[in-house]
């Protein structure tokens, strides 16, 4: 209960913003991109906690990895790898994070730039080095790896949810 209380403290403000809800209305992973940056800010506040690292800067960073306006802003350069610098830049002008969360933010793909260093045939047209998104803090592998395991979780919900209509689609056309 104290955990989920000190949590809310650090993020509250900005889970309230306007501007921040308005990733309600973005789709990810079956769900939508709020709960995923929620999700991520909180399984990284509580790995924080566990590692002993900077839990605030994990939470806030977590909290904006993701935030830019896809639907919204169709203006921003959101594709796989840009849009960290695209969320680091937003998350300064809107909340004015410090310089260490911005880095976290930056480098949060270092999962993606590892998968496509090793399979260079994986999206052709964006060249990238994993050494450029290499975390820089115990911090920035913390949200990078609880942002894996929180889209794996999403994607492996969103097909059983998926599969069961499916299922159901299929019993009741049997039944008519
Ligand atoms: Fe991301
Ligand atoms: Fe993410």
């Amino acid at each position: 209960m104290k955990i989920k209380k000190e949590y809310k403290e650090i993020t509250s403000e900005i889970l309230n913003d306007e501007n921040f809800s308005k990733l309600k209305e973005d789709g990810h992973h079956g769900s939508n991109r709020y709960e995923h940056c929620k999700r991520v800010s909180y399984m990284s506040f509580l790995m924080a906690k566990l590692l002993k690292a900077n839990y605030k800067d994990t939470a806030i960073s977590g909290l904006l990895h993701d935030y830019f306006h896809g639907t919204t802003n169709s203006n921003e350069d959101i594709s796989y790898l840009t849009h960290p610098i695209t969320s680091a830049k937003n998350a300064k002008k809107d909340f004015n994070i410090n310089k260490e969360e911005e880095e976290i933010i930056r480098t949060h793909m270092y999962h993606y730039a590892l998968v496509k260093h090793t399979f260079p045939f994986i999206n052709k047209r964006e060249k990238v080095t994993a050494k450029d998104y290499k975390p820089t803090s115990k911090e920035g592998y913390i949200v990078c790896l609880s942002d894996l395991l929180v889209s794996i979780f999403e994607v492996l919900t969103f097909k059983v949810r998926y599969n069961t209509c499916l299922y159901f689609i299929f019993l009741i056309n049997l039944m008519f």
